[in-house]
């Protein structure tokens, strides 16, 4: 659920606040309101009146132990993205979920073209990383950041590793723009291979998505990481497009050839038992890091 409603209702001094919040969360937890209404330059009397309106907008969390503090919610992380992406021009509106889920909320997005993009929320902190078994190397040493900052380095990192693939050909959605936690991407019209019991050529298809694992990681230098039937998206020609990016990682990286078999296992594993064929994982393992 995105803060659609809420947004509507936001005048740029809301924003302002907002943004003041978000600037004092590098130093505290929850933002003194002094400090709050010093960094907005509007009086304590007026920035209460503002918080309020926010805090029950479910944009903000009050803390009154100790002192009166503020802190941002997803959803007012949300809104301040929103209102970036929104004044820059690259996005218009939003409209319906395309996946809800444990670290990330994707929803349709339409620019003022009306080209329907893909608009990636990213929810790190939301639940406990022991639940995910993503190996975020993006977050070495930084696993007790505020879900915020991870967030926010999860799109970058996403935004990165799509800017580059896409740039050297490798069939991912092509990456727009980001801010803050948010990723803005082509749109992809398809399904996700985990939904497929159907296609035309299993081992053609198979063998379309080793080719895409291969220039990702002798051309782009990267190993994605978590690459299952979740996150190949079998489009209309019945062609592989690969998402889900952000915790991407270098070929030189400690776990890069850990996490490659892992993803080459997932693939073959799934082709196996979906397809009742018998494809092997070390063939597979050559194709990719062999000579040829
Ligand atoms: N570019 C895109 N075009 C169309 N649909 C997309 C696009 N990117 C993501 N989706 C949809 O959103 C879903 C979730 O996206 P993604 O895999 O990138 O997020 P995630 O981090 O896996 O989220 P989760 O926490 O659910 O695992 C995808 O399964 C797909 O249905
Ligand atoms: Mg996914």
């Amino acid at each position: 659920m995105l803060p659609i409603q809420a947004y509507k209702q936001l005048t740029s001094l809301d924003f302002k606040l907002l943004r003041s919040i978000e600037a004092g969360m590098r130093s505290f937890k929850y933002v003194p309101i002094d400090v709050v209404s010093r960094k907005a330059r509007v009086r304590v009397e007026l920035a209460s009146k503002i918080l309020s309106k926010l805090c029950s907008l479910g944009l903000l969390m009050r803390r009154l132990v100790s002192y009166e503090g503020y802190t941002l919610t997803y959803w007012g992380y949300d809104c301040l993205a929103l209102k970036a992406l929104v004044d820059s021009d690259f996005i218009i509106g939003i409209g319906k979920p395309l996946g809800i889920g444990k670290e990330a909320d994707v929803y349709e997005g339409f620019t003022p073209v009306n080209e329907r993009v893909a608009v990636k929320f990213h929810r790190l902190g939301r639940i406990s990383f022991r639940k995910t078994r993503r190996f975020r190397s993006y977050l070495e040493d930084k696993d007790n950041l505020p879900w915020m900052f991870q967030a926010k380095i999860a799109a970058k990192n996403e935004y990165k590793v799509l800017e580059h693939l896409h740039s050297i050909g490798v069939k991912v959605p092509k990456p727009y723009t980001y801010n803050r936690h948010v990723v803005v991407m082509s749109f992809i019209y398809g399904d996700p291979l985990y939904v497929c019991d159907y296609l035309p050529n299993p081992i053609s298809f198979y063998k379309s998505i080793l080719t895409e694992v291969k220039k990702t990681y002798r051309i782009g230098g990267f190993v994605h990481g978590d690459l299952s039937e979740y996150n190949v998206i079998v489009s209309e020609d019945f062609l592989p497009l690969i998402i889900d990016w952000p915790q991407a990682v270098s070929i030189y990286h400690p776990s890069a050839e850990r996490l490659l078999k892992r993803d080459i296992f997932n693939i073959v594993m799934f082709f196996n038992r979906r397809f009742g064929l018998k494809l092997k994982f070390k063939d597979a393992f050559s194709f990719i890091v062999g000579a040829s």
